[in-house]
């Protein structure tokens, strides 16, 4: 890719959501072992996460830990908190790059069983961010969408419950104003590689009218120009159905 020469766009998604699939894949058709696989693909997050942000998105959420993941060997658990952990003192260690690139990265999902170092590792690099950066990263750690949403519901109940609201005044945006993405807009575009085609409980009540791009390629092989792809769909698919 070219980066003094970047594609521009006639429309571009303002939250793209990619679930970040096929590590394990890539590490067996090489005989390697998975966590292989996850350590190229967090090269490639980082990769695509910048690249993001120089074609000019506001926001981009990555899927990285899902809270069904736990059920994955602990090798593998802990070998993809291991990148997680390692990602977050890199970015501690470059918050001046950061902040010159316009990098703010923040967390969605619930904190609970995620080890307290990397606990308070993600409350360092969140505080670390400003309201005027180019991109907003999310990472979804230990996410799960349904979980969200029930999450989202058990709070307002006790907003009822306190005598703070009225049943009847339970609207969507009440409900979205308690998700983890609260304040954000919701994501235009779902991106997954590596052939698989459902949601796998990412952003659920956000993606309500997302347009869905899937690829066959392994996210470890995942290039910018395969998100160029991604995002020349979406500029097609939304001039279709009423773009300007
Ligand atoms: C899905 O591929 C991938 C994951 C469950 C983990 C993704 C994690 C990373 C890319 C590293 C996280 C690190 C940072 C810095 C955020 P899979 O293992 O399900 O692939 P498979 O379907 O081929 O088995």
């Amino acid at each position: 890719m070219d980066y003094d020469n970047l594609p521009t766009f006639e429309v571009l998604p303002k939250h793209v959501g990619v679930i970040m699939d096929g590590n394990g894949r890539w590490a067996k058709k090489r005989g390697l072992p998975r966590y292989k696989g996850h350590v190229e693909g967090a090269k490639t997050f980082r990769k695509i996460g910048e690249f993001a942000a120089d074609l000019g998105i506001k926001y981009i959420t990555f899927y990285a830990f899902s809270t069904e993941n736990w059920k994955r060997p602990k090798e593998e658990v802990s070998a993809i908190m291991d990148l997680f952990r390692e990602y977050l003192k890199e970015a501690l260690g470059r918050v001046e790059e950061d902040r010159k690139n316009g990098i703010r990265i923040s967390f969605i999902g619930s904190r609970e069983g995620i080890p307290a170092d990397i606990r308070l590792l993600m409350k360092q690099v969140e505080r670390i961010g400003r309201k005027e950066d180019r991109i907003m990263l999310n990472i979804a750690v230990n996410y799960g969408g349904r979980q969200e949403i029930a999450e989202s519901v058990r709070e307002i109940a006790e907003d009822v419950k306190k005598g703070r609201i009225k049943p009847s005044e339970i609207d969507m945006d009440m409900i979205s104003s308690h998700l983890y993405t609260a304040g954000m807009p919701d994501p235009d575009l779902i991106i997954r590689p590596s052939g698989e085609q459902r949601l796998s409980n990412f952003l659920l009540w956000q993606s309500a009218y997302a347009e869905f791009w899937y690829s066959d390629v392994l996210w470890p092989d995942f290039t910018e120009e395969d998100f160029v792809e991604a995002l020349r769909a979406y500029e097609h698919r939304s001039r279709r159905f009423g773009g300007v």
